[in-house]
Parts: structure tokens; C-alpha cells; sequence
């Protein structure tokens, strides 16, 4: 039997609705518009196409958004300089800088520059450690998008072994933390480059998550029957989009998958838009 799909398109319209309703309730209440400022160096393609679509969805849903654009030559210096800008800039709630950097920055200071109550990729070290704890502030987007995606499905992950393949600090290692976090509940694996039998290892998974950034690395004989399959990988090959999932094989042996694109994408953005505004509404609360 196929799998059912689950719709990333669908979930974040549902969310992004609810945020609509609450971003104007926040304006009506406080006369604060969330602004979430995104800044993205260089011309890579895909990079322009990612702020471009979080722009959209920031002015879709009430939100304010700017971009800085700066050129692929910009120096450190630069954009630490800009990010201290929007730091002090009291009229902007969220900072995003959009990864990867060029080559000849170093993306580690310049993440840790940025205040963590604006940090709403949830970057920062300290937003790090208290998501770690189990006492959030801002939940790293895609990983959070993906629990989301979890529990709009009712896919309890309680008991469950989840194996996460991947461990970079964006998706792999939050992901894991979510899953393991009291309420989520999940025996967690994370499988990478240097992970022995990563098969034999994957096919016990009753959630598999692939965030590994390598077109269809994950084959049928790696799913578990059953699974639940979640790809969070966007890669290009022979100018398709295409996941870490090689995904006309997993659709055969997985109950439920994601698909790519209209997968987990789409859900990111929404975990943003939702982040911005938690931004501004615990700014509108420091002074009181
Ligand atoms: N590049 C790929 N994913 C992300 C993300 O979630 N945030 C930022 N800032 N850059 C990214």
C-alpha cells in the first residue's frame, strides 16, 4: 500500500492562518507591527529564493519585513556592523541572517552577535541551551516545523524510535533535542558520515527524519514498512527538486512521507513568521 502524504502546503496554511488572527490581535492590542528583518549576502540562487519566499509570508500574514541585501564582497566587519544596527533598532523584533555565508565570513560570530531576543532562527547559543532544557524561547524553525508537522498528523512519537540523519546545528542536533524533550518522548538516533551501517540502523526507525543534504540518499531498504518518513532535504539534481528521500521507493514502504517540495519547506517559514511575533510580543512586554 502507498503512503499517505503528509501535506506541507496544507499544515502551514492552517498555522500561518492562526498566526494572521493573532498578529492582528498583537497590532490591534499594542500598535506594534512584528518586523522581522532578513539579511542575505551574495547572489546565491537558492538563498535568494528562500528570503524571498519568507518575505511573502511575512506580508501575507501582517508582518513587516525588510531585506538587506549586501554584496558577496561584504567584509565581517560589515555585517557585524549591520547586525548591531538592527540590534539596536527598536523597531525590529526579529533578526534573520540567511545561511550559508559566503566562503569568507564566519557565520559563528556573527550568529552569536545577534541578540537573543531577536534570534528567532533560534541560532543563538543561549536560545540553544534553554531549548535544550525544555524551556524555549525560540524553537529553531525546521525542527520545529517538523513536530508540528507531527502533531498535526496525530503521529504520537512517545515510545518511538526516531533515527535523525544528519547532525548539523540547524536541523540535525535540534531535532534530536526535540524529539527526546518530556511530551515528545521518542528513543532517538542520530545517524552521519561517519555512522557504521547507517541501513541496518535506519530500517529500525519508526520515524526517519533525512536531513543529510544528499539527493536520495535514503533508499527503500533503509525504511522500516511501516515508518513514518520525513524529509527535510531540498536538492537540486538534474534540474528537479528532489529531497534526501529517494522518495517513488520510500512512498511504497512508509505509511506517511513528506514530499519535497510542499513538504517540510513550507512549514519552516511558518515556524518563522510565528517566532517574529513571539519576538515582538515579549518586547512590547519588557517595559511593563
Ligand atoms: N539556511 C537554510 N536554512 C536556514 C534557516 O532556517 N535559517 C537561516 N537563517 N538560514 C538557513
Amino acid at each position: 500500500m502507498s503512503a499517505s502524504i503528509i501535506d506541507g502546503k496544507v499544515i502551514s496554511a492552517a498555522v500561518r492562518r492562526k498566526i494572521t488572527e493573532d498578529t492582528a490581535a498583537f497590532v490591534a492590542e499594542t500598535g506594534i507591527t512584528p518586523h522581522l528583518a532578513a539579511v542575505l549576502v551574495g547572489d546565491d540562487p537558492a538563498s535568494q529564493v528562500y528570503v524571498r519566499n519568507k518575505e511573502r509570508a511575512c506580508e501575507n500574514c501582517g508582518l513587516k519585513s525588510t531585506l538587506h541585501r549586501l554584496p558577496v564582497d561584504t567584509t565581517q566587519q560589515q555585517l557585524a556592523t549591520l547586525v548591531a544596527e538592527l540590534n539596536a533598532d527598536g523597531t525590529v523584533h526579529g533578526i534573520l541572517v540567511q545561511l550559508p555565508l559566503p566562503k569568507h565570513l564566519d557565520s559563528t560570530p556573527i550568529l552569536d552577535a545577534i541578540l537573543p531576543g531577536k534570534d528567532v532562527d533560534g541560532f543563538h547559543p543561549e536560545n540553544v541551551g534553554l531549548m535544550l532544557q525544555g524551556r524555549p524561547r525560540f524553537l529553531p524553525c525546521t525542527p520545529h516545523g517538523v513536530m508540528k508537522m507531527l502533531q498535526h498528523q496525530n503521529i504520537d512519537t512517545a515510545g518511538k524510535h526516531a533515527v535523525v540523519i544528519g547532525r548539523s546545528d540547524i536541523v540535525g542536533k535540534p531535532m534530536a533535542a526535540l524529539l527526546v524533550q518530556r511530551g515528545a518522548d521518542a528513543t532517538v538516533t542520530i545517524c552521519h558520515s561517519r555512522t557504521a551501517d547507517i541501513a541496518a540502523i535506519c530500517s529500525q526507525a519508526d520515524i526517519l527524519i533525512a536531513a543529510v543534504g544528499i539527493p536520495e540518499f535514503v533508499k527503500g531498504n533503509m525504511i522500516k514498512p511501516g515508518a513514518v518518513v520525513i524529509d527535510v532535504g531540498i536538492n537540486r539534481l538534474n534540474d528537479k527538486l528532489v529531497g534526501d528521500v529517494d522518495y517513488a521507493e520510500a512512498v511504497e514502504i512508509a505509511s506517511a512521507i513528506t514530499p519535497v517540495p510542499g513538504g517540510v519547506g513550507p512549514m519552516t517559514i511558518a515556524m518563522l513568521l510565528q517566532n517574529t511575533l513571539e519576538a515582538a510580543r515579549q518586547w512590547s512586554l519588557l517595559g511593563k
